[in-house]
């Protein structure tokens, strides 16, 4: 019994440490939060953020894409969500006369805004728990893979019996390791169009130098507008179609942010992994994450070379090259701050006290049986994370697996299938050729082959891909030389001269083409040594890990659970908050433009500022936007935040806009797996900034003009008058 006591104040102050961890339900803040956030300045309350029957302010948010979070901030439409979320839409825009990844673009006028394709934004209609139903006749005898076809059978059924208008859809996911499940109802637009975006000297500032560090000054921010049919209901793109009218568009605040105010991000963050056992956090750390940031580091050196001399290469290759060295910093951040905050000992010490508790427990010796399965499954999960950093980033080896692909399935579906299937490769192939160069990526081959057949040992490579290795002497580049210059895969042409033959032929050539002999040598080898081994223990991790959340759960009786982020609809808050990065450090929670023109360098691919403006900055012209004579650019907060966040709106105590997130600090990037307080921040753009670049910089003021601009502080009377009143 004192045992328990004992744990149980330990595990409360752990609590209160933490106030400001978590992602959560927004349909579950009245009974999870809605105190707490009072407690923090919140002025609203939970109705305001997440009801049924009104607009709520879950009704101005989106997934953009799947990928990022926009907000809608007026009456007709318009979306704001970062410069990062809306590249690859700016950049297939982009040439080298019409380049708008340098010189920004705006519309004047709706006319003028640009479409894309493929682009979609999905709003959440309302969510429901539907755990009893989806676990119907699932008893805990069966094992994982009747299990999941039981589950799966139930959210059919759910699904179809769900009520919902012909425009909407339905989505269920697990939770909290599949003890839960919710449904989701949704309105996906596909009409969206580009209105306006700062160049990338504003928008991403700073560039890969800046990126996951504090202080920041990127003003990363672009604009878009959602289009709908007359009806105001979804609608594919059409010239006809009118800007969404919302249920709820976001105010924005003109008064800015202070230390200490609340504030609370709303989004889709992607995945976190806030609950694995001392294994799998030691596998990622020490195993998974060098791995991938060794590849890494030996792609980017090549093209990082390419893009600082060619034009043409840095247009190519800007946003594959964000994309990789984005995760590549992060993966180091947080090795090193795993280590810094001590995650692992912190793992073993609530593992010991766990244990204690599920003494005498059906829980007891769960934790070690799976911490035995991530260590017997460890050296796989890194050879695997070899090969699908080799087949991402040596784009011949992916294109060469997408032919792959197209061939097994024409194979499946039958004789008459293969022109349907080349229609769509060729098509999947022909705009990611307009971002190839061969040269490049030969480079790259080269170095990641030698780092591939270094690390990985041979007999988990397997005979077929080893013996082309062999032939070429065992040299990255002499393997190289054989496929960049011989392969179908070195133009969009030869290729698609290589497909356009019969099925047979082209399945038979598959084996003499190099760059397709070597992928399916490596991949067949994969597929057997690692993914096999892999796959097989992962139904009895599943397993246990769902036991093990089962138990925290039941154990720990005083703790609240947030779900591990999986691209739902979450809700974070904390406080406007500097924090102390090392020893003798301490840092401010905002900065202003002065940073942006101490790192000003001109002519430099990370640091150059616009003329424009230097301009506005040397002569103060700051419009209503500054602030005693500053012009804020970029603050932090303690919202616990992941990627996918990106673009989410971060909101006052009233619920209006003050700032868009778009980064985690670099001692904080750990966040995803260990949670600290103390130093784990998420950066936002301070939404003045953004007001000041379109109006001032961009002189878009007609879009300023759709807003609806709000003073809170300036109209809420203070608290100590109205006490004293
Ligand atoms: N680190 C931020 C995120 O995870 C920003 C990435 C975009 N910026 C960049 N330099 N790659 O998405
Ligand atoms: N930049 C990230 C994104 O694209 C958000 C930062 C983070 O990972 O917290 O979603």
């Amino acid at each position: 019994m004192r045992k328990f006591l004992l744990l149980a104040g330990l595990f409360v102050a752990h609590l209160t440490a933490r106030a400001t961890e978590g992602m959560w339900l927004p349909h579950l803040l009245t009974s999870l939060n809605e105190k707490e956030m009072k407690g923090m300045g919140m002025k609203i309350s939970a109705r305001d953020i997440y009801d049924l029957n009104k607009g709520s302010l879950k009704d101005a948010i989106v997934s953009f894409g799947g990928f990022c979070t926009g907000e809608i901030i007026s009456s007709q439409g318009l979306l704001l969500t970062n410069h990062h979320c809306g590249y690859g839409s700016i950049q297939k825009h982009s040439s080298l006369e019409h380049n708008y990844l340098d010189n920004g673009f705006w519309a004047r006028n709706q006319k003028e805004e640009l479409p894309n394709a493929g682009l979609y934004v999905t709003f959440i209609v309302r969510i429901e728990e539907v755990t009893a139903k989806a676990l119907e006749g699932v008893s805990s005898q069966l094992d994982e893979r009747a299990r999941q076809s039981a589950v799966d059978k139930n959210l059919a059924r759910i699904k179809n019996d769900t009520k919902r208008e012909s425009y909407q859809d339905v989505l269920i996911k697990p939770f909290f390791e599949a003890n839960k499940y919710y449904l989701f109802v949704t309105e996906t637009y596909n009409d969206v169009r580009l209105v306006g975006t700062p160049p990338s000297s504003i928008g991403k500032f700073g560039a890969d130098t800046d990126n996951w560090v504090w202080p920041r000054h990127t003003g990363d921010f672009s604009l878009f507008r959602v289009y709908a049919g007359k009806d105001n209901r979804p609608a594919d793109y059409s010239p006809d179609n009118v800007p969404l009218k919302p249920k709820h568009f976001l105010p924005v605040s003109l008064d800015g942010i202070a230390e200490n105010d609340f504030t609370m991000v709303f989004g889709f963050p992607g995945r976190t992994n806030e609950y694995l056992p001392y294994e799998a956090m030691k596998s990622i750390v020490q195993g998974q994450d060098p791995a991938k940031v060794q590849m890494r580091d030996a792609a980017l050196k090549v093209i990082d070379g390419f893009m600082r001399q060619d034009e043409q290469i840095k247009i190519q290759y800007s946003a594959k090259q964000a994309s990789t060295a984005n995760a590549w910093k992060k993966w180091i951040g947080e090795m090193q701050g795993v280590r810094q905050t001590g995650g692992l000992q912190r793992k073993l010490d609530f593992e010991k006290k766990f244990g204690q508790l599920a003494q005498g427990t059906a829980y007891n010796g769960l934790l070690d049986s799976l911490n035995a399965l991530y260590r017997e499954q460890a050296p796989y999960a890194v050879y695997r994370d070899y090969y699908n950093e080799l087949v991402r980033n040596v784009e011949m080896m992916n294109y060469a697996n997408e032919l792959l692909d197209a061939v097994q399935e024409a194979k499946k579906k039958g004789p008459d299938a293969w022109a349907g299937e080349r229609e769509k490769f060729l098509a999947k192939m022909k705009p990611l050729y307009k971002n190839y160069n061969n040269d490049v990526d030969k480079e790259v081959a080269t170095a990641l082959f030698d780092i591939y057949f270094k690390e990985v040992p041979s007999n988990k490579i397997g005979g077929e891909g080893y013996q082309i290795w062999m032939e070429t002497n065992k040299d990255g580049r002499t393997t190289a030389n054989k496929l960049y210059s011989q392969s179908a895969f070195r133009s969009y042409e030869q290729l698609e001269a290589f497909v356009n033959r019969p099925f047979n032929e082209v399945a038979a050539a598959l084996w003499t083409d190099p760059a397709s002999r070597f992928t399916i040598g490596i991949r067949n080898g994969f597929a057997e040594l690692v993914s096999k081994p892999y796959d097989a223990l992962q139904p009895q991790i599943n397993r246990l890990q769902r036991q093990y959340m089962q138990a925290q759960m039941e154990l720990l009786k005083d703790k609240r659970f947030y779900p591990d982020a999986n691209s739902t609809l979450r809700i974070t808050y904390g406080k406007v908050n500097g924090y102390k990065p090392r020893d003798a450090v301490q840092y401010d929670f905002i900065t202003t433009l002065d940073g942006v023109m101490e790192k000003y360098k001109p002519g430099d691919y990370e640091f150059d500022v616009p003329e424009k403006l230097r301009d506005l900055y040397a002569k103060k012209d700051f419009g209503p936007y500054g602030a005693n004579g500053k012009m804020p650019v970029c603050f932090i907060a303690s919202n616990h935040t992941t990627g996918g966040n990106s673009g989410s709106p971060a909101l006052d105590a009233y619920g209006n806009l003050v700032g868009l997130n778009f980064d985690r600090t670099w001692e904080g990037t750990m966040s995803d797996i260990n949670y600290d307080a103390s130093i784990c921040r998420n950066i936002m753009v301070d939404i003045r900034y953004v007001l000041f670049i379109m109006d001032k910089f961009a002189g878009a003021k007609h879009l300023v003009d759709e807003l609806k601009l709000v003073h809170p502080k300036k109209q809420a009377k203070p608290a100590v008058l109205k006490k004293a009143a």
